[in-house]
């Protein structure tokens, strides 16, 4: 009943990030993404059929009546990249996930609730499903069953981030960091430096934003770098250079950036210092550390560095982890729901044609069947079997639906 659900996917479990690439759909000139999925989903007649694609996965969700053998699958990502390599044409067996029925809907749901992710718990994939599910509806490419599908994932997700800890725990060392920030009780009005520009200081600037601290300066080599950087906190951008001339002090200094010296040197700091004493916040990052170790012995701070950040997250991780035994048990109670729901929707959806049927037969009777003999009756007799008829019309229509509703309550 549920065979026609499959899902073909690639995942970070089997395959490095990198290599994902190659079982993608690829971007081609002239084509939108709408039109290829359209292609792919008429080559392989499938009558519903969802893309998703994030770093960690590339998931192919559709209904059809293959099994997912081999021989399809190659056939299947031959059609996705026609210069697929042949190394991994070999192993697309070892490399792919292919699961039909309950087991493909078991592992949408898994997904929803990230416990299938690379980081355990992470609520953005339900986000990333959730907004490839409207697009591809958007585009027409899904249809009731996958609907269904996503509905129930979404239920069964949202019961588990709620009725488990699975996603509470930090895990990044970013999100860390700034909760370490914020325990050393950092007003928001706080001046903070941060220097570098790249990804992380880029997550750190969002997370700063969203504690709304609004005194922060970013310093970085490509100063347009650090223009993007400053614009996610409403921050002022600097070059790397004007660090050394910068007199406004601080109290807090994030730094990540990939020199592998120590950037901010015991002479750079007593500059930024501008003669206070202030116990001061450091956040480093970087491997290896950007900050001088003599810094850390002569002046009053307290320092955050990246190994101590890695080790809470790997012990957050490990928490997560732990978890995922209660999450399976709160999926399996939606899985075992899904077959009735679905039993119940194809009922629905077969007594939707019953009231259209039944008004044609009444339709048919007067105009075709019994035309004749109704014409010879006079005006009031007419109206008197139109009447009856539509009475017959109504009743009958509650019949069979009440007769089906209770039938399959029996069944259950
Ligand atoms: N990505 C992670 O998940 C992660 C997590 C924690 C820690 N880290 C560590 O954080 C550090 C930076 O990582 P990232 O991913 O943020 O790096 P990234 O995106 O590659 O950015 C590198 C940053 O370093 C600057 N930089 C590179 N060479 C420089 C030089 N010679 N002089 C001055 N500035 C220079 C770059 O400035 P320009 O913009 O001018 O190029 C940029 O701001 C590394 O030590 C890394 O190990 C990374």
């Amino acid at each position: 009943m549920l065979d026609q659900f499959k899902i073909i996917t690639v995942t970070h479990k089997r395959i490095n990030l990198k290599d994902i690439g190659n079982f993608v759909i690829k971007p081609q000139e002239g084509q939108s993404l709408q039109e290829q999925l359209e292609e792919v989903k008429a080559a392989f007649g499938f009558t519903e059929f969802m893309y998703v694609a994030t770093c960690n996965r590339v998931m192919y969700f559709f209904l059809a009546d293959y099994t997912l053998d081999k021989e399809f699958t190659t056939r299947f990502f031959d059609y996705i990249n026609p210069q697929l390599a042949p190394q991994w044409k070999a192993q697309i067996e070892d490399i792919c996930f292919s699961y039909e029925g309950i087991h493909a809907l078991r592992h949408l749901f898994n997904v929803s609730a990230s416990i299938d992710s690379l980081v355990i718990g992470e609520r953005q994939i339900l986000g990333q499903l959730r907004e490839a599910y409207e697009q591809c509806k958007s585009w027409k490419l899904t249809g009731d069953n996958i609907r269904l599908a996503m509905d129930k994932a979404v239920v069964a997700a949202k019961s588990v981030y709620s009725n488990t800890q699975i996603g509470d725990k930090p895990v990044s060392v970013v999100s860390l960091a700034t909760q370490k920030l914020l325990n050393a009780n950092v007003k928001k009005d706080a001046r903070i430096l941060v220097v570098g520009a790249g990804q992380t200081n880029q997550l750190m600037a969002k997370f700063l934003a969203k504690h709304q601290f609004n005194q922060v300066s970013v310093f970085n080599r490509t100063v347009e770098k650090a223009a993007q950087v400053a614009g996610l906190v409403e921050g002022n951008a600097y070059s790397l250079q004007d660090l050394y001339s910068y007199e406004e002090g601080f109290d807090c200094l994030v730094v990540c950036t990939a020199v592998k010296e120590p950037i901010i040197t015991k002479k750079l700091y007593e500059q930024l210092l501008q003669g206070e004493t202030t116990r001061k916040v450091i956040i480093d990052l970087a491997i290896p550390h950007n900050v001088e170790e003599a810094i850390l012995k002569e002046y009053p701070v307290q320092y955050i560095e990246i190994e101590g950040l890695r080790s809470l997250a790997q012990d957050n991780l490990s928490a997560r982890e732990n978890e995922v035994v209660n999450a399976q048990a709160i999926l399996e109670k939606y899985l075992e729901e899904f077959p009735i729901l679905y039993k119940q929707r194809k009922l629905e959806l077969a007594m939707r044609q019953v009231p259209t049927e039944i008004k044609a037969v009444k339709v048919k009777a007067i105009n075709e069947v019994f035309r004749k003999e109704v014409e010879e009756l006079d005006d009031q007799t007419q109206e008197l079997i139109e009447r009856m008829m539509a009475y017959m019309e109504k009743k009958c229509i509650g019949i069979p639906m009440k007769a089906a509703r209770e039938t399959f309550l029996e069944i259950q």
